[in-house]
């Protein structure tokens, strides 16, 4: 599958904006709602390491306070040459409101990617239905 031009353009633009001084690592997400809406995110890191915010628990973030209640695909571009994937506590952020055959397309500046689905990301899910009483 080949990834979505519109969902690369505005994550790689988002990306750009990526404040990144620690790990000089940019991080750009485009999530694409129930609606055919996109929002994008980029990483926003802290002196306080552990305070950083993700690319795309940005980009949730901007979909949930839009009103967008699902997440229909999702783009990552990561700011190397080489494939990445996103980290353990993003794909349980996206698992939440993503449907587990939903296409993750991963991508790189130079052109790489690569498309997976959810529950190839997160085979083994914590999921709202193992929590009884929700
Ligand atoms: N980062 C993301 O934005 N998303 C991921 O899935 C992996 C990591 C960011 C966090 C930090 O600013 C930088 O990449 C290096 O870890």
């Amino acid at each position: 599958m080949n990834a979505p031009q519109d969902m690369l353009e505005k994550a790689t633009n988002t990306a750009n904006y990526a404040y990144a001084p620690y790990s000089h690592f940019s991080v750009g997400a485009c999530l694409r709602d129930e609606h055919g809406n996109l929002y994008a995110g980029c990483n926003i890191e802290n002196v306080a390491y552990g305070s950083t915010l993700c690319a795309e628990a940005v980009a949730l973030g901007s979909l949930i306070a839009h009103g967008g209640k699902q997440i229909k695909e999702v783009l990552i571009v990561f700011a190397s040459n080489e494939l990445c994937s996103p980290c353990g506590a993003c794909r349980q952020r996206l698992w939440e409101f993503a449907n587990p055959n939903c296409t993750v397309h991963l991508c790189t500046l130079d052109g790489k990617y690569q498309s997976v689905i959810m529950k190839e990301l997160l085979p083994f899910p914590f999921e709202p239905k193992t929590v009884k009483n929700t």
